[in-house]
């Protein structure tokens, strides 16, 4: 019930934000890489992991996640120079908390993917406020909330 109950939250919050973002340019600006691809493939995605978690279907849930990951490149230290450090640590905390999200769904343990998965969606939205709060977006890309 709690589960449900945090999920109703986390899908209105979505909601009331507007849901997917605006498609704007797609490339990088010159010496910013890009952190991660196409955003609101990844909110889809963080929306299927959801429904995955409230249709109590693993398999549901991860096939989001693998679109996550798949969108997420890991940083490199070196590479992530011009933008924010904490960029590094935010990008490193959502695929940490990604791949415990996954251990617990291919263990059937929906409850634990859900509560995993509540720390992904935490470095989406910090790792963004960093960035607006740094002014430092790649090219004509911002993050939500811009
Ligand atoms: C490590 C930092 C970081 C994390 C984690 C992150 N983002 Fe972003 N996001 C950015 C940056 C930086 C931009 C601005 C565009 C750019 O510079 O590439 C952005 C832009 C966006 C945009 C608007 C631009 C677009 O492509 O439509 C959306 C939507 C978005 N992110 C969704 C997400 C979602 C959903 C997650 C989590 C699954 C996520 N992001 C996780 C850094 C991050």
């Amino acid at each position: 019930m709690r589960v449900l109950a945090g999920i109703a939250l986390f899908v209105l919050i979505l909601t009331a934000s507007g849901g997917a973002g605006t498609t704007r340019e797609e490339k990088p600006g010159p010496g910013v890489p890009a952190v991660h691809g196409e955003g609101a493939l990844l909110e889809n995605a963080v929306v299927e992991v959801l429904l995955g978690c409230l249709r109590e279907n693993p398999a549901a849930a991860i096939a989001g996640m693998e679109k996550i990951e798949g969108n997420c490149r890991r940083l490199s230290p070196s590479e992530s120079a011009p933008l924010p450090l904490g960029v590094l640590t935010y990008d490193q905390a959502l695929h940490m908390a990604l791949a415990k999200s996954r251990e617990f769904a291919e263990a059937g343990q929906i409850t634990g993917a859900f509560d995993q998965f509540v720390w992904v969606m935490r470095a989406c939205r910090q790792c963004h406020e960093m960035v607006r709060r740094a002014g430092s977006e790649s090219g004509a890309k911002r993050p939500p909330g811009s």
